[in-house]
């Protein structure tokens, strides 16, 4: 037994794929200072089993504390869903802080539910910003860094954005990128998992924003392209649900075969593994941008713009945007050794969660209580709670 001065109450929020290995090694973080208590609520936007559970038991991270199992629907209604399901739990839970993670639709709904009941929001992943506002991440990031309270920036583009927004400096900390953590923390584990199961020379491909498979043209487009690849190397292409529906709707399952490999969505070690390996990485995803450029392995990005500059700046990411003749050609200089080398950006060094551990209890702590707790400050809370 020892005493604090502090007991804080956090409540964290994810509901898609590229929540978990954010919310992850925060988590850990804050698991290991005295006076936290930590509640996890899963808004369920991502629902199936190889989109959601199988990233908790690999990231380690506990069961859900409670799963509002909104679901797939329209941009309004699922994320109107959320704020309905979300704002009882923020009630009840009276939470010091709620913490945020990355940009989709249930990082803004939860953010919305908590500016209107005055409960400070914590932004992980803020100021990153595309310009493009037809894309849906791009509102969630705008409309959710306007609402938060702390916001914790992955690189000191996100700094610039935010001032220009008008964002009081005093918010808005750059702690890093935390996704990092996670990799850091897997990367031997993935490589072990990996090791005899891999073609030889592999590229990987995954596609799932709206610009490019809800579009029949462009994902045609993509695949053939890909296709003309296929005798000099394998292409391995993990489905998103989103993009396996279009390629059923569109009946372009045909383009891909042979060495072309339509696969289910991966876990998250095995998808680590298979980048870490690849000559080369094709994609729209942003998460996918980031990873890339921390391996060292040279990726193609099938968009216009990116929220992630610094994976171009500095790291191994370039913008092919809808022109097929420029991913033909980047992808024959990658095969042919001159692909991209990049450096890892600032503070992508497996530490971020720590600094926003700091942060979080620095603001939000509680103020002296003046009884003894346990080393993780669990039992007391529970002791505290149950004698309320
Ligand atoms: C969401 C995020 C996107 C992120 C992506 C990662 C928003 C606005 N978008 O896009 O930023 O890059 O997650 O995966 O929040 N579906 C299933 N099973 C699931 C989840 C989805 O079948 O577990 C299907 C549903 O038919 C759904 C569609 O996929 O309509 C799209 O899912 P949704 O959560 O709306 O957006 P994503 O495209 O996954």
């Amino acid at each position: 037994m020892r005493h604090s001065s502090q007991l804080t109450h956090i409540l964290h929020v994810v509901g898609a794929r590229p929540n978990f290995m954010k919310v992850a090694p925060v988590l850990r973080a804050l698991g290991s200072r005295p006076g936290v208590k930590q509640i996890l609520v899963h808004t369920g936007q991502h629902y199936d089993a190889n989109m959601s559970d199988v990233f908790f038991r690999q990231l380690g991270i506990p069961a859900p504390d409670v799963n509002l199992a909104v679901g797939a629907g329209s941009h309004a209604w699922q994320t109107a869903e959320i704020m309905t399901c979300f704002e009882p739990v923020v009630r009840q839970r009276e939470p010091d802080v709620v913490v945020v993670y990355g940009d989709v639709n249930s990082t803004v709904a939860a953010a919305l539910v908590c500016a209107k009941l005055n409960v400070p929001v914590a932004h992980v992943e803020a100021g990153l910003r595309s310009f493009d506002r037809t894309m849906p991440e791009e509102i969630n990031r705008l409309v959710t860094d306007q609402l938060s309270d702390l916001l914790l920036t992955p690189s000191l583009d996100g700094n610039r954005n935010l001032a220009r927004e008008g964002i009081s400096p005093e918010k808005v900390v750059f702690v890093g990128n935390v996704m990092i953590d996670t990799l850091v923390r897997l990367l031997p584990l993935a490589v072990r998992t990996a090791r005899g199961k891999l073609p030889q020379r592999y590229s990987v491909l995954t596609l799932h924003r709206p610009s490019n498979v809800d579009d029949p043209e462009m994902l045609r487009s993509i695949l053939q392209t890909l296709s003309e690849f296929a005798g000099e190397m394998d292409i391995l292409f993990p489905v998103h649900p989103r993009t396996r529906q279009r390629l059923d709707e569109f009946g372009m399952n045909r383009i891909c075969q042979g060495r072309l490999r339509l696969m289910d969505p991966l876990p998250y070690l095995e998808f680590l593994g298979l980048q870490q390996g690849a000559t080369c990485v094709i994609t729209d995803s942003g998460g996918i941008q980031e990873e890339t450029t921390f391996l060292g392995v040279p990726c193609l990005t099938m968009r216009e713009n990116t929220e992630r500059p610094v994976t171009v700046t500095c790291g191994t990411n370039t913008l092919v945007g809808r022109n097929m003749d420029m991913l033909a050609t980047e992808i024959a200089r990658i095969l042919a050794g001159r692909g991209k080398i990049g450096v890892k950006p600032e503070l992508w060094d497996g530490r971020a969660s720590a600094r926003i551990a700091d942060c979080l209890l620095e603001r939000y702590a509680r103020v002296s209580v003046g009884l003894p707790i346990t080393a993780n400050g669990q039992h007391l809370l529970a002791a505290v709670e149950t004698a309320q």
